[in-house]
């Protein structure tokens, strides 16, 4: 089986251009494979680069060495190489990311934010507006607040946005960056029935999760960042 997703050698450094080009390494020598249907729980302290690791598989921070491949469609991307409009079309059909936080747009209620992506491949905006209302159900977003912008959302609130819209296109791999930090236990288990949902129709997942018990729900495999700092 080939992998959906795959980094190898991959390493990490920030330049502080405002502190004089100071360098500051993260990790280095980063191998690792998700195959469709696995979870990959990536652990370690707090600020050992588990967010770096993720920005960077996502295409969003360039490594300073190393080759990222995704399986897109027929073919295998590198996204260590490949042209912004490369990386956009994996983004739309291949490569979902849930952030930590929602960035809000100004103006676009919570059910267009979560339909964008379905609009983005196409899907006419009734059937896009269908399936978002769905998932904005699934995670008890309260109804009221659909048409709403989300930007005077609680946490939670918008981060059941956030997950609803990072997870509605069924990307076949995901990249979650701690999609529970700030839900109850209810909405918690929902989103771990969503996760499990995506790892059984054969998505491949790299997820960071505080929550152990999330983490024990949902991880096929994990792996400790702290062994790739440099
Ligand atoms: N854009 C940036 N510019 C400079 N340094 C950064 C940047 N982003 C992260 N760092 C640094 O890289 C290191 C790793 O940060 P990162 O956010 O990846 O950690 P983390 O493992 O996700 O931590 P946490 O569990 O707290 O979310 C930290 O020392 C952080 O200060
Ligand atoms: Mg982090």
């Amino acid at each position: 089986m080939t992998p959906l997703l795959q980094a190898s050698g991959l390493a990490k450094t920030f330049t502080l251009h405002a502190r004089g080009g100071v360098q500051l390494p993260v990790f280095a020598g980063v191998d690792l494979q998700v195959n469709a249907g696995e979870c990959l729980a990536l652990t370690g302290r707090s600020g050992s680069g588990k967010s770096s690791l993720l920005r960077c598989l996502y295409g969003n921070y360039s490594a300073a060495a190393g080759r990222i491949r995704v399986r897109h469609g027929e073919r295998e991307v590198d996204l260590t190489e490949a042209d912004p409009r490369e990386v956009i079309a994996v983004r739309r059909r291949t490569l979902g990311y849930v952030s930590q936080f929602l960035r809000v747009i100004p103006r676009v209620g919570a059910l267009d934010v979560v339909a964008q992506p379905l609009r983005d491949l196409g899907i006419d905006a009734d059937a896009a507006r269908q399936r978002a209302a769905q998932w904005l159900d699934r995670l008890n977003l309260a109804e009221r607040l659909w048409p709403l912008p989300p930007a005077t959302f609680s946490g939670g609130e918008q981060q059941r946005v956030n997950i609803a819209h990072g997870l509605i296109a069924g990307h076949p791999v995901l990249l979650l960056d701690e999609p529970t930090a700030s839900l109850d236990a209810a909405n918690r288990a929902v989103v771990v029935d969503l996760i499990r949902e995506a790892c059984a129709r054969g998505a491949a997942v790299v997820g960071i999760f505080h929550d152990e018990e999330v983490r024990d729900a949902v991880a096929t495999r994990r792996l400790d960042i702290e062994a790739f700092r440099t």
